[in-house]
């Protein structure tokens, strides 16, 4: 339950990207999160306060004189209790009250007395986005460090396109879990490789491995979420990018060796998860090969692929540098091993071969003082606990930020 224990206060105003809210409510709630609803009239127009009642399993509050609060003041009550306010859809009126600092009804009155930190979700039509009243009140409610999640950019339900739509569901909740993580990564630039590299041996051929990519794309998107710029580098895996972060595909050894030399200059800390095919064949046949009809075998000869980590652990002034491993043999003597060889400060061990595909791992931390297992868990709490010795162990950087 990664929102266990946090509450949110999450409000609607009027706009089509209301229906958006029923996903995002159900997002939150699945995670763990309580979550208060707060309706301005103009949203009621779009979604009803029984449908997000009924998702949210609390009370909707529309009004500012709604007497279900104790004392009166449901714009006080209310912003106390939460972690966060969320404004989701903020429409292009909601900004201008939002920048003016109005309370003319319940929301409005919540965002001026808060207690809490504000984020904001705008979603308008691509002219209501772009017109410099809304530009100006955007510029206003970021200078009073008021975050804003979006817009995205593309087709709009008014069929125009252009930037101004909402962003996802699953992107806000991406963002609003991001809000509550520890921001320890923050200003540094990590490199990751994930997922299998694919060897062709003709067209339609080829060797790979079974990596699914699923621990890779989990500490991009933990290290995101502690604030890194974070470049990911991926073999052929079908997974979703994860918020905020930069995304690179790529399908051989050398493809991937060629783009992490190309982006190490620019990196903190390297995080190498692929699973590198070792060997590629040295000839690439341009068309499929053929069955012959005397029944022999083809046969390949194979080259070195380049050792990725190695290449760039032995640069001049490398990032800091993290290594995987898994290993089926003797794990405490391979993983120190294979740290020492590829001259690198961190190795994380898989305990075990069945990490390939699974959705949960457990490890081993090998560096020069020593080994320090973690616990087993799902990939995604591993990925928050790797980035958090990663954070520790790491040299502070106060590089520029890539975006
Ligand atoms: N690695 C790499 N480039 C390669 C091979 C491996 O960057 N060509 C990286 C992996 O991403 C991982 C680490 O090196 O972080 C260890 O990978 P592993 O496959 O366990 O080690 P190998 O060097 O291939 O050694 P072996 O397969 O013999 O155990």
């Amino acid at each position: 339950m990664e929102l266990a224990g946090k509450h949110l206060v999450l409000g609607l105003t009027g706009g089509i990207a209301c229906y958006k809210i029923a996903e995002l409510t159900r997002l939150l709630i699945k995670a763990g999160a309580t979550v208060q609803i707060v309706m301005t009239e103009a949203a009621t127009q779009f979604i009803t306060p029984v449908t997000m009642q009924a998702l949210s399993g609390r009370p909707v509050y529309t009004s500012q004189w709604d007497a279900r609060i104790p004392n009166n003041m449901p714009h006080i009550d209310l912003s106390r209790e939460a972690d966060v306010l969320v404004i989701a859809p903020a429409s292009t009126d909601f900004l201008a009250r939002l920048a003016h600092g109005r309370c003319d009804d319940l929301l409005s009155t919540l965002c001026i007395a808060r207690g809490c930190p504000l984020l904001v979700v705008p979603a308008m039509n691509r002219q209501m986005w772009q017109n410099p009243a809304t530009q100006r009140n955007v510029a206003t409610i970021r200078a009073d460090g008021i975050e804003l999640l979006g817009p995205d950019s593309g087709s709009q339900v008014c069929g125009e396109v252009g930037d101004g739509r909402m962003i996802e569901p699953e992107a806000a909740f991406e963002a609003i879990y991001a809000f509550f993580q520890p921001k320890i990564l923050r200003g540094q630039r990590v490199l990751i490789t994930a997922g299998p590299t694919f060897e062709p041996l003709d067209p339609v051929r080829g060797i790979t491995n079974l990596s699914s990519g699923k621990m890779g794309f989990a500490l991009a998107r933990a290290a995101a979420q502690a604030g890194a710029d974070v470049h990911l580098v991926a073999g052929p895996v079908s997974l979703p990018t994860p918020w905020r972060v930069y995304r690179e595909d790529v399908q051989t050894a050398q493809q991937m060796h060629d783009a992490i030399m190309r982006a190490t200059p620019d990196a903190d800390i390297f995080i190498a998860v692929a699973a590198v095919a070792d060997w590629r064949v040295d000839h690439v046949n341009q068309h499929k090969i053929k069955k012959t009809g005397d029944g022999s075998m083809p046969t390949f000869s194979f080259v070195g692929n380049p050792d990725i980590l190695a290449s760039v652990a032995e640069l001049p002034n490398p990032p800091f540098c993290v290594g995987f491993a898994a290993e089926s043999g003797d794990l405490d003597l391979n993983g120190e091993e294979k740290r020492k060889r590829k001259g690198v400060p961190l190795l994380i061990g898989n305990i075990g071969q069945l990490t390939f595909g699974r959705d949960d791992n457990e490890v081993v931390l090998f560096e020069a003082p020593g080994t320090t297992p973690l616990p087993r868990t799902d990939k995604q709490a591993l990925a928050r606990l790797l980035i958090a010795e990663i954070a520790k162990r790491a040299p502070k950087t106060g590089g520029p930020l890539l975006s």
